[in-house]
């Protein structure tokens, strides 16, 4: 079965991180064989009866770190699998750190992944320079295992493959596809805890609720990550007319 998108989870704990990605959009698309996700138990690549994978650092210190042998062993089995080298990703906090455009860049540049999760101390060096082509980072901070941001990739990549969500409108609305936010959403009913709806998007009137959607983005993109609002081209027409307006408005307020 070819599917669009393939991705191997190497992981200690693979039936959580199998149940979590069953669910929903993308165990939809699963179960429509667009995407697949397998999860691979790396204590079945041990050779010694406890199935260990970790020993201790060399060189002395706390904790310990995962084996190399028992992931090569794993990573080989599914490379063997699938025919051929697969990009494969070591989720560490000492990788680059996750982004949309990294998503968009492994959706368009791959069809299947290998994501390596860690456990205790990370794991042994010398598995890293031999297998993996990429380390990335889901933050800064540090976690107890590379699960959470491994199902992080996951969904972030998956959800970008055509077919698994309905209408790639979705998406390209979304925060950080263009370098905006996206504007606040609302749903039934009109008015909750006496807070209303804003009334243009009860309008029907279609350009300007386009137009309301585009100047709440700038102005949350500008006000929440000036950031990425130092990055933005507003130099169209229609987004300098909108910065006026907002400095209208914005004077207006102040004066009030
Ligand atoms: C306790 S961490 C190891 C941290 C490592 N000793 C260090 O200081 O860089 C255990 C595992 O969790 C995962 N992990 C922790 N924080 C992460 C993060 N911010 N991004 C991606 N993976 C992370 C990695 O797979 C790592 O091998």
């Amino acid at each position: 079965m070819a599917f669009q998108y393939h991705i191997h989870i190497m992981t200690l704990f693979p039936d959580v991180v199998g149940d979590m990605l069953c669910e929903s959009i993308l165990g939809r698309a699963q179960e429509r064989d667009i995407i697949r996700i397998d999860c691979h138990q790396i204590r079945d690549y041990t050779l010694n009866k406890q199935k260990q994978v970790d020993d201790y650092p060399y060189g002395g210190g706390h904790g310990a770190v995962m084996q190399a042998d028992p992931l090569y062993q794993c990573w080989k089995h599914i490379c063997d699998e699938m025919g051929k080298r697969v990009h494969t990703i070591y989720l560490s906090p000492a990788g680059h750190v996750f982004r949309q455009a990294d998503a968009k860049r492994l959706q368009r540049e791959y069809d299947s992944l290998i994501l390596v999760c860690g456990h205790y101390e990370g794991v042994d060096e010398r598995f890293i320079q031999e297998c993996v082509d990429e380390e990335i980072s889901l933050g800064d901070f540090v976690l107890t295992g590379g699960e959470i941001p491994a199902m992080a990739v996951a969904d972030a990549v998956c959800r970008l493959v055509p077919g698994v969500l309905s209408d790639p409108e979705c998406f390209i609305e979304e925060s950080h596809w263009d370098g905006l936010l996206e504007c606040p959403q609302y749903s039934r009913p009109e008015v909750w805890h006496d807070k209303r709806v804003p009334p243009i998007l009860l309008s029907g009137h279609h350009a300007n609720i386009a137009k309301w959607r585009r100047k709440q983005a700038i102005l949350r993109t500008r006000d929440r990550r000036p950031d990425m609002y130092e990055k933005l081209d507003l130099s169209s027409k229609a987004d300098q007319k909108l910065l006026k307006e907002i400095s209208a408005e914005e004077a207006e307020h102040s004066e009030e």
